[in-house]
């Protein structure tokens, strides 16, 4: 399974590209404005810190069918990293079949239902991203949401990956994994808690006090 940080942070992105363990990024207009910084400026700083085999989820700000269509080629031509996020809207859709069949990588974004993410993969998304802890947070299953879409896109052979968004818990990524989604994006803090744990901790201070009671020496 893939794993994108779900940040513009450059100091969060920065963090995770050097320990290795991401395999891009996700932002929105709401994660890019929280940083204070100008888009054009944030982006830059994006691409000089990800390396060459990463992803970079970047959204339009469009509603309709031609401004998507500008703004999208514009993101695109940026940077071959650049995934162009459009949302599931009747122009979306739209724009994702035009979009797709000029070889731009299309990731459909506020999906909600498995019901949109038919009409996702229909219209040759590359991407799809089901907002599971939103889902949760009105008390409706996001969990079944992903399943269903996982059924429906194996049934039918649909190359559209599923991009597991709106992480809430290091238990949504478990059941993300379960689930056999291809990315999860998740915010910093859950990453960091994948792999912190206080058995480790305590295990790791034990073996270097054992050493040391022991006067042993190392190798080099
Ligand atoms: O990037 C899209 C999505 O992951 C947003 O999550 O936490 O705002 O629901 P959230």
């Amino acid at each position: 399974m893939k794993i994108f940080l779900d940040s513009a942070n450059i100091d969060e992105i920065k963090e995770l590209e050097r320990l290795g363990v991401i395999d891009g990024i996700t932002t929105n207009p709401t994660l890019a404005s929280v940083t204070g910084k100008k888009f054009k400026d944030l982006v830059g700083e994006i691409f000089s810190t990800l390396s060459d085999d990463k992803i970079i989820n970047l959204e339009v700000i469009a509603t309709d069918y031609d401004n998507m269509l500008i703004q999208a080629r514009a993101l695109s031509a940026l940077d071959k990293r650049v995934v162009v996020k459009i949302p599931c809207t009747e122009d979306g859709l739209r724009a994702c079949k035009t979009l797709s069949g000029e070889g731009i990588r299309i990731n459909i974004t506020l999906v909600f239902s498995a019901m949109q993410a038919l009409l996702c993969a229909n219209a040759n998304a590359y991407y799809v991203s089901p907002f599971v802890g939103r889902l949760d947070d009105i008390s409706s299953s996001g969990i079944r949401t992903i399943d269903d879409i996982r059924t429906i896109y194996d049934n039918y052979g649909y190359k559209t990956q599923i991009l597991f968004a709106s992480v809430r818990s290091l238990e949504h990524i478990l059941q993300a994994s379960l689930s056999g989604v291809d990315i999860i994006t998740s915010p910093y803090k859950f990453i960091k808690q994948m792999y912190n744990h206080p058995l480790t901790d305590k295990g790791l201070d034990q073996f270097l006090s054992d050493w040391k009671n022991a006067n042993q020496e190392f190798i080099v």
